[in-house]
């Protein structure tokens, strides 16, 4: 069965304080588009087209209004409230019934990928047991972090250990099977009052079902946690869009390439945009039709 998607866009974004408070973190601009559509594309070239979008109820309102139910890109979007901030597995149990017995993919909404998705589409293709990947960062202090064995097996799971045991975060991408929220509902809280994703993924490494894939060198794992890796996240993305005139993560024409929308839709999506850059790169994309030769997305 087709996994199920989850993107959370919740949390306060306090540490991103006073950008953060009147529109939701997931809605500031990653250069040209708002935060939440590089998850949201992400989702989308995983082949994924059912999605649960948990944010805050005060912030539900306006990914609505933006990402409506979906349809217009050709995939199913629903909409979920998280009314405090209880962690990240919380998100499973407010997915319970959208899951329904289906495995779940979980996209962090302020997780931005860049590279080639393989990984993940081969992730999703796992029918028992969990896949999350590591990645290796500078300050592994501020993440799940990954210990493995010389064997290259995961041996422990930490979330923000003040020693790391290794170099290698947890990015916020994570893959699951059907029984990911009987897995939750065994969770107790944390310390901090949350159900931790730390501890879902434990739970799997202790039955000996946990797959963690690293991700290589040449794929970004972006972070938008601060101020500076926000701006750091944004000059990344002009750069590549710059250098190549090709778009991340625009959600319409990620839509086309995946065959979601076809060309009549495309062409009407445009005729609703505003004269703007935006409008004039898609209007490109679409008289070049789905067989013009281009490197696929982010493949
Ligand atoms: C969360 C997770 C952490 C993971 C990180 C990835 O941390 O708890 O394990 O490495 O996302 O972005 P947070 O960003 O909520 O502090």
């Amino acid at each position: 069965m087709t996994k199920k998607a989850i993107l959370l866009a919740g949390g306060a974004g306090t540490r991103l304080y006073p950008l953060t408070k009147i529109v939701c973190k997931q809605l500031l601009p990653i250069y040209d588009k708002p935060m939440i559509c590089y998850p949201l594309a992400t989702l989308m070239l995983g082949g994924l087209r059912e999605v649960l979008i948990i944010s805050t109820p005060k912030d539900l309102p306006m990914l609505e209004d933006y990402l409506g139910d979906g349809s217009q890109l050709g995939i199913r979007i629903a909409y979920a409230a998280q009314p405090k901030p209880e962690g990240i597995a919380q998100a499973f149990l407010i997915a319970a019934d959208f899951i329904a017995g289906a495995g779940a993919s979980l996209i962090l909404g302020d997780n931005i990928f860049y590279g080639k998705l393989d990984f993940y589409r081969a992730a999703l293709a796992l029918e028992h047991g969990a896949c999350i990947f590591g990645y290796q960062v500078r300050d592994p202090e501020r993440y799940g972090v990954v210990e493995f064995g010389p064997d290259g097996r995961a041996l422990s799971l930490e979330e923000k250990p003040k020693v790391p045991k290794s170099h290698f975060a947890v990015p916020g991408l994570y893959v699951y099977d059907e029984r990911v929220v009987e897995f939750c509902r065994e969770l107790r809280l944390s310390a901090r009052g949350e159900l931790e994703i730390t501890d879902l993924n434990t739970a799997y490494l202790q039955r000996n079902e946990l797959h963690v894939k690293l991700l290589t060198r040449g794929m970004a794992w972006l972070d938008t946690g601060t101020q500076t890796s926000l701006l750091e996240a944004g000059n990344y993305i002009a750069t590549i869009e710059h250098r190549q005139g090709l778009k991340v993560a625009c959600l319409e024409e990620v839509a086309f390439r995946m065959g979601f929308i076809n060309q009549t839709q495309l062409g009407a999506l445009i005729d609703r945009l505003p004269k703007a850059e935006y409008r004039e790169y898609l209007s490109l994309v679409c008289e070049e039709g789905p067989s013009a030769v281009h490197p696929e997305p982010e493949r």
